[in-house]
């Protein structure tokens, strides 16, 4: 039977025996606009998942949202989420792992290494508002990445767009070809709930009006006379018609086609008000893929081989504020990991003891005793594992495919108290190691120079650094508009351009020498003129 078929019959997650180890694992993040409910739609799969018990945990409400995630001054002033995090849920014998991208577009870098560690992607739309140019640039890192998404079109409570016109925007803003699972029974002031196209089920609230979603009915089919007795005439009659035409009208639900990234299920909700989400966890949960062989510079890595493997996509400093920690967010690719493993750590070739792997569940963490491909874990360490780093059970093999960008403003730092010299030095050490920033030394001159994606990244820097190295610090404009990591296999022709370029080059972290060009038409005039050196926009993290 196929998967096609398999969801028209109903069957649930759980009816056959669930998958064990990496095969149970469902490694996810959720893509959308700025508003469009990210935050409340995380909270309710964490609720559905049963990994809260409280609605408001993640979202801001006052207190409880600065004691979970604004640990950033940022974030709470600005109210956006500006980190990424990793949540852990089970249910029905499945692990689910969401992996929280930065919903603001300044954030791109990080976000972009966040989807290097997941699986699938739920990309959540606003029907008032459809596709949004955050969610379109996030889908494009999610098409490069060959990631599935399934769609969860939000708000249907409010007035909206009519769901066809929604659908055919995905279908054309994405190119892909779209597949009604849940449909709702009117939408803005005649919402009346929704109806899930494959399992015939109505869900409802017993509130009626304005209320959430608390009741599920089995239904025969729409033509159901159960359906007559529960919703008004004129909103039935349109649900009919359309139900039928979108059943119709578009592509027939193809696990396969979705797998490959040419077809998105489409899922009409409301998060606020709960409908839905059940069951695109469900989807989630069936359908979204386990663990994928992950690319490295030896060939992939399938996720069912023996040897332990996993990969570094982010750091974070200073998560606690009162200890002062740095945590590795590693995702594993294969293997069956137990805790107090000892692991090469490929980058330096030393071992690394793994003795207090953390997992994070939805407000607390633990102990992580094992973990298989798809999990992600936190590594507690003293700056020893950096974004892009790979660790085996004793290969050397390096997984590929985590870029650091070329920064698009560029400033430097100006120092208020001159006696903070050493503070600001670990700061950038430690920032540039989250990946926030790019830290460059200038080959003449003694002031550091940060680059970065976006300006926001700005503010954020200079707001930590305040509060966790306490050294203020200010930034001067540079006339630099981006770096490139410049490379020639003739060493002689590379120092001749560092000699003669010794004002606007630069070293970065790692000492390799960076060209800070003034312009779009320097850098084009240095590739001329140095037809033998190469001028890098990204460059692999090693
Ligand atoms: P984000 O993380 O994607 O930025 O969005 P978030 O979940 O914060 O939601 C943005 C706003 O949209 C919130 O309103 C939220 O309550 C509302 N919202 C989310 N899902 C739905 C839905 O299904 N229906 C309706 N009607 N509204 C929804 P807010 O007023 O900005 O915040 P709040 O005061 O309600 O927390």
């Amino acid at each position: 039977m196929s998967a096609a078929t398999d969801i028209t019959t109903g069957a649930r997650q759980g009816d056959s025996p669930a998958p064990k180890g990496f095969a149970a694992r469902r490694t996810f993040a959720i893509i959308s606009h700025p508003d469009a409910g990210k935050t409340t739609l995380t909270e309710k799969l964490l609720l559905a998942g049963g990994a809260i018990n409280m609605a408001g945990a993640v979202k801001a409400r006052g207190e409880n949202r600065r004691a979970r995630s604004d640990w950033m001054e940022i974030e709470q002033s600005r109210g956006i989420s500006v980190t990424s995090s990793v949540m852990t849920f089970e249910r029905e014998g499945i692990t689910f792992n969401l992996l929280d991208t930065p919903g603001h577009s300044d954030f791109s870098e990080d976000t972009y290494r966040t989807l290097t560690a997941v699986d699938s992607a739920i990309m959540v739309v606003d029907v008032a508002k459809g596709i949004e140019s955050q969610t379109r640039k996030l889908f494009e890192i999610c098409r490069l990445r060959d990631i599935p998404i399934i769609t969860f079109a939000n708000k249907v409570d409010r007035e909206g767009r009519n769901a066809f016109e929604v659908m055919d925007e995905v279908e054309e803003a994405l190119q892909l070809s779209v597949s009604p699972q849940v449909w709702p029974v009117g939408m803005g002031s005649d919402f009346h709930g929704c109806y899930d196209l494959f399992t015939n089920e109505y869900l409802y609230s017993s509130l009626r009006a304005g209320g959430p979603c608390d009741s599920v009915k089995q239904m025969t089919g729409i033509d159901d006379p159960a359906l007559d007795a529960m919703v008004p005439e004129h909103v039935l009659t349109r649900f009919r018609e359309e139900a039928e035409l979108a059943r119709e009208g578009y592509a027939p639900f193809d696990a396969d086609a979705y797998r490959q990234g040419h077809l998105t299920p489409v899922v009409f909700g409301s998060a606020l008000r709960d409908f839905s989400v059940d069951q695109l966890l469900r989807i989630v949960a069936r359908f979204a893929p386990p663990p994928r062989s992950q690319p490295s510079d030896k060939g992939p890595v399938d996720p069912r081989t023996n040897a332990v493997s996993a990969f570094v996509f982010k750091v974070q400093a200073n998560m606690d504020p009162n200890h002062r920690d740095r945590v590795a967010f590693v995702r594993f690719c294969s293997g069956h990991f137990k805790r107090g493993m000892k692991l090469n750590h490929v980058r330096s070739g030393k071992p690394l003891a793994v003795n207090n792997p953390i997992y994070f569940f939805a407000q607390e963490r633990d102990l992580a005793e094992e973990a298989f491909a798809g999990d992600v874990i936190g590594i507690p360490n003293h700056g020893t594992l950096r974004v892009g780093d790979t660790l085996t059970e004793g290969e050397t093999f390096r997984f590929t495919g985590l870029p650091s960008f070329a920064p698009e403003v560029m400033r430097r730092v100006r120092l208020e108290d001159t006696m903070r010299m050493k503070q600001l030095r670990r700061a950038l050490e430690d920032l540039a190691e989250e990946g926030l920033v790019q830290v460059f030394k200038p080959v003449i001159g003694s002031n550091w120079i940060v680059g970065v994606v976006g300006p926001l990244q700005l503010d954020v820097l200079a707001s930590r650094i305040k509060q966790e190295y306490k050294t203020d610090i200010g930034f001067e404009p540079v006339p630099f508009s981006t770096a490139r990591w410049i490379s020639s296999p003739d060493e002689k022709k590379l120092k001749t351009f560092i000699d003669e370029n010794k004002m606007s080059v630069a070293e970065d972290r790692d000492g390799r020498p960076v060209f800070l060009p003034k312009g779009d038409w320097e850098l084009r005039y240095a590739r001329e003129r140095n037809p033998d050196l190469r001028f890098d926009e990204t460059r692999e993290l090693v």
